[in-house]
């Protein structure tokens, strides 16, 4: 074949965390190394990477819909000639392995999240037979991916991966294995090459993040403050965030950093997941409501205006109303900027799986709702409250319309504002002048007047 179509495509898709984002974006890393350019179009694709997560049923489920649909598209490309190859990767894949080719016989690779540095040699094995690789291996994935191709204005960058809590409702210890981080120095390097693209905010990702101990630049041990301080060091990088965090690695060097790096942006995403001291024993939280309240009061004295955020599951076994009251009185007593809620949903191998005390659905349905109805009213207090506020906004692209900017404030609110294209990647200040359903609507303010 000649011309264009002879240009290799990849389609990558990812479901889940941010983590599994990051991924899906080294995925095509990867990929574009191998000389496949990336596409959005499923159907003209030559390699489809499915980045699968396994952190609720209905999420895992999706996958093997997605895969009876791909099935269909695989056998219509092989009439016309093209070979697809299609890849389950990610959490689903490293919890099920081989069982997805038994379920799923469109497959030609199943890879795991720390494998997919070996996409390419995977996709030449699969010619001579489906391949399944899952290992833990003991070389560190980071060392053998390309140069990333960055994108963008605000970018994610793995620091840590994996994790040792053992939360009773959870597959992440299972699919994502313990606690590793990545030295300080891979991370300076990485996150000084995206500021040199044009990168301006680094959100440091791991899925304990809190918990990173990395090799520092002095022989020893480094914590995540270390890291934000030699993060923020980087010429060009003028926001930092990170997530996401448990509660009992919130020490208080990190709290300190809230209230003494300005880059670190005043927004903490610290999951609960429930009021209720009786259902976090049984969750094995290892820390209980009381506890949560007197770090949140730490954290505000360092850093006054930190907007908050969180996970809650609702309806995990045994939870009773009072419990769910408790949930409620904490998020009331609080407040969240925004939140994460989710019904209970049983996971395989987990140890909450095996109890008999499950909550109805409808109760749960209930439960959810009433949290959701609360959360959704404090989001919308909050976003009312920037409306008159003048708020430093990060550009990150061209708005919904022609003419305008999208961006966000320090506290994640999404900001729209009529400016040109060219001051994407600028901190511009917005006054706020109303709030849609997503997003803020404001007009710069010159800077004579910000100051
Ligand atoms: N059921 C429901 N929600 C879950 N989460 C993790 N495991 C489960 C489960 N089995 C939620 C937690 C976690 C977030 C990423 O997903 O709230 O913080
Ligand atoms: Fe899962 Fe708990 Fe670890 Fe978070 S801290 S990844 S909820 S086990």
């Amino acid at each position: 074949m000649s011309g264009p179509d002879a240009l290799k495509k990849a389609f990558v898709k990812s479901y889940g965390c941010q983590m599994n984002a990051y991924d899906a974006a080294r995925m095509a890393d990867v990929l574009g190394g191998q000389g496949y350019a990336a596409t959005d179009k499923v159907e003209e694709a030559d390699v489809i990477v499915l980045n699968t997560c396994h952190i609720r049923e209905k999420a895992a489920e999706k996958v093997y819909s997605e895969l009876g649909r791909l099935r269909v598209l695989k056998t219509e490309r092989a009439a016309r000639g093209h070979d697809t190859r299609i890849v389950v990767a990610g959490c689903v894949a490293q919890a099920e392995g081989g069982e997805i080719l038994s379920r799923a016989p469109a497959v030609d690779v199943v890879v795991g999240p720390q494998s997919y540095h070996r996409l390419p040699d995977l996709l030449a094995r699969s010619h001579r037979g489906r391949v399944v690789d899952t290992e833990f291996p003991v070389e560190d994935k980071f060392d053998h991916l390309p140069a990333r191709r960055s994108r963008g204005v605000s970018a994610f960058l793995t620091v840590q991966e994996g994790c040792d809590k053992f939360c009773a409702f959870c597959v992440v210890p299972y699919t994502r294995g313990a606690e590793v981080s990545r030295s300080v120095a891979a991370v300076v390097a990485e996150a000084e090459k995206l500021a040199l693209a044009g990168v301006r905010e680094v959100t440091l990702i791991g899925q304990n993040v809190n918990a990173y101990h990395g090799d520092g630049a002095d022989g020893g041990t480094a914590g995540l403050p270390d890291l934000i301080r030699a993060v923020a060091a980087i010429p060009g990088i003028v926001r930092i965030r990170y997530t996401t965090s448990h509660p009992n690695d919130m020490g208080a060097d990190l709290i300190r950093a809230h209230a003494e790096v300005p880059a670190l942006m005043p927004y903490l995403h610290l999951p609960v997941q429930s009021g209720s001291d009786r259902v976090l024993a049984a969750m094995n939280r290892k820390h209980t409501g009381d506890q949560y309240r007197r770090l949140i009061a730490r954290v505000r004295a360092a850093r006054p205006d930190v907007a908050l955020s969180s996970d809650f599951i609702v309806g995990f076994p045994g939870e009773s109303d009072a419990d769910f009251s408790d949930t409620m009185r904490l998020v009331s007593e609080i407040g969240f900027e925004s939140a994460y809620s989710f019904k209970y949903s049983p996971r395989p191998g987990t140890p909450a799986a095996e109890r008999a005390d499950a909550v109805p659905e409808a109760v749960m349905a209930e439960r959810l709702a009433a949290l959701q109805g609360l959360l959704d009213a404090q989001r919308h207090a909050y976003q009312r409250a920037a409306v008159g506020r003048t708020l430093d906004v990060l550009v990150e692209k061209a708005g919904r319309r022609p003419g305008q900017v999208a961006g966000k404030t320090p506290h994640l609110l999404a900001v729209q504002f009529d400016a040109p294209a060219s001051r994407i990647g600028e901190v511009v200040p917005v006054r706020i002048v109303e709030t849609g359903s997503n997003s803020l609507f404001g007009a710069p303010v010159p800077e004579a007047a910000a100051a």
